[in-house]
């Protein structure tokens, strides 16, 4: 049966639940289409008086924001999208061009598993007023999510953002929601992550499961010392005197209060961070610690039978439990392949340690005898039958089967993928309909409990940097999933968006989705983003540097303006004077130009030229980018003591140079580790816009003009 929702709704008794307006997630949603909810119009957001400090206690998060605080940010996001300026005011009911927040009866929303949710809400559109009621200001928080998606594609179908009056009532079927980024063997800036939050939100996700400690492949041929130089990470950082030396690394790392400000601003738009410690697999940044720990033979496992062994994971999830707002974690547990008595005493002790310090319970992934409060998160069937091991003896299992896994530029053909395939998403089930977090096995049906089994927790899909830190940039993470999370958030949900109306929503959308700029959009009027040419009539006035495109990006210098040929005006990089504009980044994709003469390279191998949010353009004294806390060079530079013209390429994902309009030169990533699994690959590098000079660049020259387009 193709509408699972729909039988959802048959289930809880909603007899119009079987039409839907087209979002992502689609909404049931019942219309009489006689009128519409015009968007533009809403002057206010009142949010009950009744209910406006009320906060969701049975989400996962330990940090959820009031149903007040959700109505600003629903009112700062249509402000965003759609330059409204509504008000945010306390009250008892829907009046006039308003949009009513309140809370309902909990018990009427019911998910897949019959399970209540507060997750729910309902719409009751009319055309002076919307009425979005939650099962609690988190299930509201989703109908603004709705209302936004609504008004976004009516805009684009018919030049008006508005809602068709009707009613609706819509329930997530299942309460685990989202997706799983390996920020272990890859660092992840704090406002990428947010970023990410803000995207999944816009579709419904509620989870990010942040991998916070991993370490790349300990290949049996290193030796010991070899393995205790093996890149392994540990991203959060402590002062306290018990992990001292778990962590040295303080600069790509979440020290407490950023790691506070990522899961609060992640759960301001209803995303709970779920935080995991891996042990007693892939751990080897523990026996670098403490090498003692480490199981002879393999040392990235670690010896549970060691007596300082439990101890030290008691000391690091005592360190780090009072900084996690979410009633789950995640123990890791997986892949360990020392003796089995141990790895259950492992998870065992570490469920009641965790249980009685903090009231949390744990997520992990492999086993036999372990307590009922664990909940399991299935990774492959080589490892476990998700149905057969747990579900029929009562564990919970969250589904993150290898169908969906991302390993970020994985070479073998045939092996993981470097975008989610979402063939799977709307044709994942094993007769060929869509894709449910109930399906472990998208080929044998007899593997996969029905959609209203309740150990069924939902779905967190994965991505892994099996190639370490210098594989990709940040941004590549997100690239692999953009089309991901919408299709899978979805079917998540237990929406019913086909494969064709996917595609028509989501580029409707995605332009919009609030909080975020992930592709690092320019607005612009045309293809030109920004030209800054220094010739007259735009030329230079007071140190500002016209902008010749239209779109008014004003740049400004403190450079000395000087004719490079007569009637040719250039300014001289020197002294730390520089060029700065008011842009930071442009993504995929683009063509930056650079006019530029090099008199003097003080740095041969440390040379600045463009720096940017996401990258810097540098001589090394190869043409070189630097992004990611890596460099990324090409086979060639650039003449000195002339002009030349610097073209930089983003065309898709991937990125070329050319020198005065010479062969495009493409940069690669070096793939491999320690020599190992080598290849080349792909690398997708944002240009760098903000600044041209300033102090300790490593060079003196000249800057003759700069432009941007969005054409590749
Ligand atoms: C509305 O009520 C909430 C909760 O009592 C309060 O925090 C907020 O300041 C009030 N807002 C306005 C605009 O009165
Ligand atoms: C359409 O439905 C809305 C919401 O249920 C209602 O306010 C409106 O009066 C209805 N219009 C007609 C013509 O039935
Ligand atoms: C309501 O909006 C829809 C879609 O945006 C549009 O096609 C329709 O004409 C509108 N109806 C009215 C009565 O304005
Ligand atoms: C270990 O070294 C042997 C001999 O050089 C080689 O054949 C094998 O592929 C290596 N194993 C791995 C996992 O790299
Ligand atoms: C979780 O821990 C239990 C207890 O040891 C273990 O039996 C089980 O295999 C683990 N599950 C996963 C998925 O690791
Ligand atoms: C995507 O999934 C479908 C369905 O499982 C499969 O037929 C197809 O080969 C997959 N695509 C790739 C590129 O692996
Ligand atoms: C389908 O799964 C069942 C239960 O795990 C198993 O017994 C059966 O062999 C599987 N069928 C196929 C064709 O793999
Ligand atoms: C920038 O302006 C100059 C001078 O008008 C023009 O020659 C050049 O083509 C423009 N560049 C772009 C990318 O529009
Ligand atoms: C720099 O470019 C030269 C060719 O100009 C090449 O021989 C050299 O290998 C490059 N160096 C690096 C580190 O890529
Ligand atoms: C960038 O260009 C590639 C083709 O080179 C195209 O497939 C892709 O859709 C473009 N991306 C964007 C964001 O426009
Ligand atoms: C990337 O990291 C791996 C693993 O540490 C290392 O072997 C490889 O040489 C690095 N690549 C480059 C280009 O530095
Ligand atoms: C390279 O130069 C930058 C300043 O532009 C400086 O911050 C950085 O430390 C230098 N790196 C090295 C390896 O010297």
């Amino acid at each position: 049966m193709k509408c699972t929702q729909a039988f959802l709704g048959a289930i809880i008794g909603h007899a119009h639940a079987s039409v839907f307006l087209p979002g992502i997630p689609t909404v049931p949603f019942q219309s009489n289409k006689t009128e519409n909810f015009t968007i533009a119009s809403v002057k206010s957001i009142i949010v009950d008086t009744r209910f406006a400090d009320l906060v969701d206690k049975n989400g996962q998060t330990l940090i959820p924001p009031s149903l007040f605080a959700f109505a600003v940010v629903f009112a700062n996001d249509l402000h965003d999208v759609f330059n409204i300026s509504a008000e945010v005011s306390n009250g008892t009911s829907c009046s006039m061009s308003s949009i009513f927040l309140t809370i309902g009866v909990a018990d009427e929303y019911i998910d897949a598993g019959g399970r209540q949710t507060s997750e729910g809400y309902s719409l009751e559109v009319s055309p002076s007023c919307t009425i979005i009621t939650g099962a609690s200001p988190l299930g509201a928080w989703w109908g603004t999510r709705s209302i936004l998606q609504q008004a976004i594609l009516s805009l684009a179908d018919s030049g008006s953002a508005s809602v068709p009056t009707g009613s609706g009532l819509d329930v997530p079927g299942w309460s685990t929601r989202g997706m799983m980024l390996d920020a272990g063997r890859h660092y992840y800036p704090p406002g990428f992550l947010t970023e990410l939050c803000s995207y999944m939100s816009f579709f419904k996700q509620n989870t990010l499961h942040l991998h916070l400690s991993d370490n790349l492949y300990n290949n049996p041929n290193y030796t010991i010392d070899q393995s205790l130089e093996l890149y392994a990470r540990f991203r959060l950082w402590s002062e306290e005197s018990a992990v001292a030396g778990l962590n040295l690394f303080a600069n790509e790392s979440y020290d407490r209060l950023t790691f506070d400000e990522i899961q609060s601003s992640c759960a301001s738009r209803g995303i709970t961070v779920v935080p995991e410690i891996e042990a007693p697999g892939h751990a080897l940044v523990i026996a670098q610690w403490k090498p003692q720990l480490g199981l002879d033979g393999d040392i990235s496992l670690l010896n549970i039978s060691h007596p300082g062994t439990i101890p030290t994971m008691k000391d690091i999830w005592a360190t780090f439990l009072p900084w996690f707002h979410t009633k789950v974690v995640s123990i890791g547990a997986d892949e360990y392949t020392g003796p089995e008595a141990d790895y259950n005493t492992f998870v065992n002790v570490m469920n009641s340690f965790i249980g009685t310090t903090s009231g949390k319970s744990i997520h992990n992934s492999t086993w036999t005898n372990v307590h009922p409060n664990v909940s399991v998160q299935h990774w492959e069937y080589f490892e476990d039958n998700p149905f057969y091991d747990y579900i029929l003896n009562n564990y919970s299992v969250v589904n993150s089967n290898d169908d969906f896994y991302i390993v970020n530029k994985y070479a073998p053909p045939g092996g993981y993928l470097n975008t989610i395939n979402l063939t799977k998403t709307f044709h994942g089930s094993p007769d060929g309909e869509y894709w449910r977090p109930n399906i472990f096995d998208q080929r044998n049906v007899t593997n996969n409990p029905p959609a209203s089994n309740a150990y069924v927790l939902g779905s967190i899909v994965p991505l892994w940097n099996d190639y370490g830190y210098n594989a990709t940039v940040y941004s590549e993470a997100y690239y692999a999933w953009r089309e991901g999370i919408p299709a899978l958030a979805d079917k998540q949900w237990g929406g019913n968006l086909s494969e064709a109306s996917f595609t028509s929503a989501f580029d409707v959308l995605h332009p919009h989705v609030p909080g975020q700029n992930l592709d690092r959009v320019i607005p612009s009027l045309s293809d030109t983003i920004v030209n800054y040419t220094l010739a007259e009539p735009t030329g230079l006035v007071a140190g500002a540097i016209a902008d010749a495109s239209g779109n008014s990006y004003t740049a400004y210098t403190d450079c000395v303006e000087f004719e490079a040929t007569p009637g040719t005006p250039a300014l001289s990089i020197s002294g730390g004077c520089s060029v700065s504009t008011p842009l930071e980044s442009k993504g995929r994709n683009y063509t930056l130009t650079v006019s530029l003469r090099i008199d003097s390279l003080e740095a041969p191998n440390n040379a600045t030229l463009i720096s940017g949010r996401d990258s810097v353009l540098m001589l090394t004294p190869n043409i070189t980018m630097f992004a990611g806390g890596n460099h990324f060079r090409l086979n060639a530079t650039v003449p000195q003591t002339e002009w030349f013209e610097l073209k930089l390429i983003g065309r898709g994902n991937r990125t070329f140079a050319a020198v005065n309009n010479g062969e495009e030169m493409e940069f690669l990533a070096k793939m491999g580790i320690n020599g190992v699994y080598f290849h080349w690959a792909e690398i997708a590098l944002e240009a760098p816009l903000r600044i041209v000079g300033g102090r300790g660049i490593g060079w003196t020259g000249s800057f003759g003009g700069m432009s941007l387009t969005s054409i590749a």
